[in-house]
């Protein structure tokens, strides 16, 4: 071999390697859009999934308004649900479990929404009353204006409630003044306030203070049970309250529902 076909060589090693990195590069390159690929395929089948279920879940609650409209019987529009009050779903299950007791007892820590359509519901199967402890003077004026404006004074009402410091096992709470709380025995007690803006696990003095005053049989539900603050609520409840068994809701914010064990 001479020595430019030395050189030939040379150059074409040279080129060879440049190629292969080249190749190498073009490789790595594929499969970084291929990962890119699968993440966005990954992606949109979950924003399908997403999308599935919004449209699953707005067609049940469909079902659900459709349904409270028929248990509620006259009244005119229901008022506005889910954001700040219960969704449809939840306002169906209450409204169909003081149907199926033939009218109940029920206390509501924060008025609203269920409010009005459970004083319906009772008022249309002619028993049963509906209390509601509000600690905001202005949400409590609209519900009440709410409920007289469908006549619905006999059947639902609003305590003026504020939040006062209220000691349990040696923390203090911001709750509904005790003192203001009804001393009726409650067959349905729904917990869906003070806000969780008042303090962190806001809703977590109902049960301690009112378990006494639940009837045998009652109900304890709690709203928007999938958040945060209302699993530590619940989590507390069950290691306080060990008397009750407890059922979780898949509805759209999450439902805990207590009911005292049979024993
Ligand atoms: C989570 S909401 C739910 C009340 C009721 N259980 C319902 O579902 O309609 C609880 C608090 O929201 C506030 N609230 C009442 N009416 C409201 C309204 N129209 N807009 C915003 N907040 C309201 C009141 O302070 C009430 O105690």
């Amino acid at each position: 071999m001479g020595p430019s076909d030395r050189m030939l060589l040379i150059e074409l090693t040279e080129r060879l390697k440049e190629l292969s990195e080249a190749v190498a590069g073009l490789r790595e390159a594929q499969d970084g859009l291929g990962r890119r690929l699968d993440a966005i395929e990954a992606d949109a089948k979950a924003d399908r999934k997403a999308a599935k279920q919004t449209a699953r879940t707005a067609y049940a609650q469909v079902e659900d308004l459709l349904a409270l409209y028929r248990l509620t019987g006259p009244g005119g529009p229901l008022p506005r649900m889910r954001g700040w009050a219960a969704g449809p779903e939840l306002t169906r299950y209450l409204a169909e479990a003081v149907a199926a007791r033939g009218g109940a007892r029920v206390l509501e820590c924060g008025s609203g929404t269920t409010t009005v359509v459970l004083a319906l519901v009772a008022r249309s199967i002619g028993s049963g009353q509906v209390t509601a402890l509000e600690h905001d003077p202005d949400y409590a004026a609209q519900t009440r204006a709410e409920l007289e404006a469908r006549g619905l004074a006999g059947w639902g009402r609003v305590v003026d409630a504020p939040l006062t410091d209220v000691d349990l096992g040696g923390e203090t709470w911001r709750w509904y003044d005790p003192e203001l709380v009804p001393r009726n025995e409650i067959d349905v007690l729904l917990v869906d306030g003070p806000p969780g803006a008042t303090g962190p696990q806001a809703r977590y003095p109902a049960l301690p203070l009112l378990a006494e005053r639940l009837a045998k049989d009652a109900l304890v539900v709690l709203d928007d049970a999938d958040r945060p603050d209302e699993r530590a609520i619940a989590a507390r409840w069950h290691d306080a309250h060990p008397d009750f068994t407890a059922e979780h809701l898949g509805h759209e914010r999450g439902t805990l529902i207590l009911r005292r064990s049979v024993s």
